[in-house]
């Protein structure tokens, strides 16, 4: 197999081509360990729990985002490249410092009111799909708001939002709200890349447009007005 890697180094991006022997289909990250193991110890790579749960492999993967641990190779060449959207460190380690701030700023952490409330399974099916988020940041690298440098939250950050947003035993609700305005969820173009390429499954698209119509509803900003200029009227 062929295996080619764009590589970060000292500022500049890098081709670099690897021959290997495999028997079967090994995933992208059997394929990173085999180069790292064998034939370059130098190079730089993030992955944990090789499960699909830790959320630190995202690579790009012949063009589309992908966990490296659970993407089989197909074929006997494959180009693996850094995640878009932020800034390299390393080889194909890039820094998750945005989304975490995002986070940071959002408060996304759980409020407990003082009294103690019991979770309804159909209060918990409404969150679960967010809930299952490992924070891999795929979605932000294929959202182009984000990546035209907007001023946008990212589903990443609203899908994490969305899951204390609509939990009845946090205190925060409308208080939430209020602190969403600065993330401009009206910047989301719904064109759903963050869904298809979410490798759990949460949906990001989704949750925005709830958030969105809560604040239209609440009048914190206003519906906007749908664009048909390519209609011609
Ligand atoms: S649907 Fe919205 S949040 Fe998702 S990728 Fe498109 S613009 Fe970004
Ligand atoms: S919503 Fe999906 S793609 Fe986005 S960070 Fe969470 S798990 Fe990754
Ligand atoms: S190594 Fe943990 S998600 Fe891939």
């Amino acid at each position: 197999m062929k295996v080619k890697l764009r590589r970060y180094r000292e500022g500049k991006f890098e081709t670099h081509e690897y021959e290997l022997e495999f028997e079967g289909k090994p995933t992208v990250l059997e394929v990173l360990n085999r180069i790292k193991e064998e034939l370059d110890p130098s190079l730089s790579f993030r992955a944990m729990c090789r499960a699909s749960i830790c959320g630190t492999c995202a690579v790009k993967v012949n063009g589309e985002h992908r966990l490296a641990c659970n993407t089989r190779v197909e074929g006997d060449e494959v180009l693996i490249e850094p995640a878009d959207g932020y800034p390299p460190i390393k080889d194909l380690v890039v820094s998750h410092e945005s989304l975490y701030e995002g986070l940071r700023s959002a408060k996304v952490w759980f409020a407990p009111r003082e009294e103690n409330l019991k979770l309804m399974p159909e209060e918990l099916r409404k969150t679960s799909r967010a809930w299952d988020c490992i924070l891999c940041g795929i979605c932000n690298s294929v959202c182009p708001p984000l990546l035209e440098g907007q001023d946008f939250g990212g589903p990443s950050l609203f899908t994490k939002v969305y899951t204390v947003l609509e939990d009845p035993r946090d205190m925060r609700g409308e208080e939430r709200l209020v602190e969403l305005m600065p993330l401009n969820v009206q910047s989301c173009v719904h064109c759903s890349n963050c869904n298809l390429f979410c490798p759990k499954g949460c949906m990001p698209e989704r949750w925005i447009t709830i958030i969105e119509g809560k604040l239209v509803q609440k009048g914190y900003i206003q519906k906007k007005s749908e664009d048909f200029g390519f209609l011609g009227f």
